[in-house]
């Protein structure tokens, strides 16, 4: 059976984006194929956080993973920070990372921009993130890494360290494959949509949250950018709105693009825009409700004890073969 992982940050409460990219296809993921799905605190602190907002939005997460239909019987489900592996991997593969593969990385030059624009500082954690993360797939001979389209060059610089590293000291690591799905690997923004939707965006117009109520949901969907030909048709370069929105319809749906242009030939946006709301909603408003109770219950500390007894059993033999590679420690 392979092994798949994915992690998702609290940084923020998840959009669709985050959903369609990532948390809906580990859903479909988990029956076939041996999971590990986590939430990575320690990526989320590479730019200032409340602290106890962060505690709180662990929880959610964690929440919301088993809400959408994550099974504890079939995943791994575990905290980053409960896994000590995880950094001890990292400072490893640090040691073995060059300061211009880092400096190349698109998602580190656009934080440092969103940072320097909120007169912030640029942390040395930000810089290294993608070391940690490459470390977050190694630890696990993983042989797929389901993200959206943002994450690929993360998981590509993953496969070269691997590569780099089983050259340089003998066989360590597997070499871990990205998947990205077909539809929702990128969903833009509603109301800029030449630029992706962010769950750490400052205007709440542009996304549409998990936990959004369903009144919500249906102003930002139909107060979307578009255009003014009115016409349905899926054109990124010029129609960048109507084709966002028909990505994420076809994303819920799993309805081709094709299918729903050639549906809603001759419909205005007005009523796409409303058939899609309630689409969204039907399938979020249970996903709420479930998390609710969640929230209420002891499950979530079982499912993240349980989770972390495992990763942290798997996370363990691999540093301890690194640290064996690189000559660290004392030979027993
Ligand atoms: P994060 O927390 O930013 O996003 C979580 C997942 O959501 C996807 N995603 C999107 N997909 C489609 N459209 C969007 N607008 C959109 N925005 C976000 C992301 O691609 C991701 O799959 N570095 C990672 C977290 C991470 C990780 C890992 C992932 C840390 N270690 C190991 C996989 C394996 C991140 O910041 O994701």
């Amino acid at each position: 059976m392979s092994r798949i992982l994915s992690a998702i940050q609290p940084s923020g409460t998840l959009t669709i984006g985050n959903y369609l990219g990532a948390l809906k296809n580990f859903v479909e993921l988990q029956d076939e194929h041996d999971c590990l799905f986590f939430i990575v605190d320690q990526h989320a602190i590479t730019v200032p956080q409340d602290r106890l907002e962060l505690r709180k939005r662990i929880k959610e997460l964690t929440a919301l993973y088993l809400a959408c239909g994550l099974d504890p019987n079939k995943a791994t489900i575990f905290i980053q920070s409960e896994v000590p592996g995880h950094t001890q991997l990292a400072w490893m593969l640090t040691c073995n990372t060059s300061m211009g593969e880092l400096e190349r990385m698109t998602q580190y030059k656009d934080k440092v921009q969103k940072q320097t624009a909120k007169g912030q500082g640029i942390s040395a954690g930000l810089f290294m993130y993608p070391v940690l993360m490459a470390a977050d797939i190694l630890l696990y001979d993983v042989d797929f890494v389901p993200v959206g389209d943002d994450q690929k060059q993360h998981v590509e610089l993953t496969r070269d360290l691997a590569e780099r590293f089983n050259n340089r000291f003998g066989e360590t690591f597997k070499v871990p494959e990205v998947w990205i799905p077909k539809r929702g690997a990128r969903v833009m923004s509603l109301q800029e949509p030449t630029k992706k939707m962010s769950k750490s965006d400052d205007n709440p117009r542009n996304f549409v949250l998990m936990t959004d109520e369903p009144n919500v949901i249906r102003k930002k969907i139909k107060s979307a950018v578009t255009d003014s030909d009115g016409v349905i048709a899926y054109d990124r370069q010029n129609k960048p709105g109507i084709s966002n929105l028909l990505d994420i319809y076809s994303a819920f749906t799993s309805e081709s693009i094709e299918s729903l242009v050639a549906r809603y030939e001759g419909c205005g946006y007005g009523q796409f825009k409303s058939d899609l709301a309630e689409i969204v909603v039907a399938e979020l408003e249970p996903i709420q409700q479930r998390m609710k109770e969640l929230l209420k219950s002891n499950v979530i500390d079982e499912v993240l004890d349980a989770g972390a007894k495992r990763a942290n059993q798997l996370a363990f033999k691999k540093v301890k073969k690194v640290e064996h590679k690189m000559g660290l420690g004392r030979k027993k």
